[in-house]
């Protein structure tokens, strides 16, 4: 990994106003010229996005949001929060297309309205994509890799504000992470279909139960920007530990 490593901290409905006292360390970390190259990213929930924009002000670590509406602005949906109330609490990036959502119902076309809507408010896309276990067997990742790009991707233009985040589902929250050959495959499929859209080289970062400890065989694997992080991102000195590890 020689350009930026994305190390993105994904706390989905973990965290309160007193998390943002162990951020600290990480944020001494950010300044020190050695690590100038990790690219930190917080997706705190929506309760704390205020608190951490100040947190982070004056580092170079960003934040962002864990969704959102594909209405750009403002509208009568309870419950809702818009890429432009994201811009406005300090937000530069947004996770959309997480399994977590689509698991509860979020569609394809869901996840493309979103990323062009987002995109238009010149927010980032963390764009995530990933088979569940059931399709794995089925041995049809790589078709459910082809379809999650092709139509989540669907009319957008400008690559340029866009990462993708490969996390099978089968990997989250459970321990058990792919085997290297395995990942380096995907990946390359997933760079294979991207090459029909865009020249732009995407950043592809990897998500799945990384942690402390498989951190030292993930970064290994050929093709990978940086990870997306859940559970081991809320412990501050698990997340320190994966930055260490990957640049050393
Ligand atoms: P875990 O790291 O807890 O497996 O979660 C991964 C994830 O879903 C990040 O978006």
């Amino acid at each position: 990994m020689t350009n930026n490593i994305y190390f993105i901290a994904n706390w989905k409905m973990y965290g309160s106003t007193s998390s943002i006292n162990s951020l600290n360390k990480l944020i001494n970390l950010s300044k020190l010229k050695k690590y100038s190259k990790a690219k930190i990213i917080y997706l705190p929930p929506f309760t704390l996005l205020d608190a951490f924009n100040r947190k982070f002000k004056r580092t170079k670590i960003s934040i962002g949001g864990q969704n959102c509406h594909h209405i750009q602005d403002y509208g009568s949906f309870t419950g809702s929060i818009s890429p432009k109330m994201l811009k406005d609490l300090g937000c530069k990036f947004v996770i959309l297309g997480h399994s977590e959502n689509r698991m509860v119902g979020e569609t394809d076309a869901d996840v493309n309205n979103k990323i062009r809507s987002a995109l238009n408010k010149n927010l980032k896309i963390i764009f995530c994509i990933g088979e569940t276990f059931a399709e794995k067997k089925k041995k049809i990742t790589h078709s459910v890799l082809n379809r999650q790009i092709n139509k989540g991707l669907k009319g957008v233009k400008n690559y340029n504000n866009i990462l993708i985040a490969y996390e099978p589902v089968w990997s989250i929250g459970t321990g058990v992470i792919p085997k290297e050959k395995e990942l380096e495959f995907n990946i390359a499929k997933i760079k294979k279909i991207l090459s029909k859209k865009t020249k732009n080289k995407l950043p592809i970062l990897y998500g799945g139960s990384v942690n402390n400890k498989n951190i030292s065989n993930l970064i290994n694997i050929r093709g990978i920007n940086g990870f997306l992080v859940g559970s081991a991102s809320q412990n501050t000195k698990k997340f320190i530990d994966i930055i260490k590890k990957t640049i050393n």
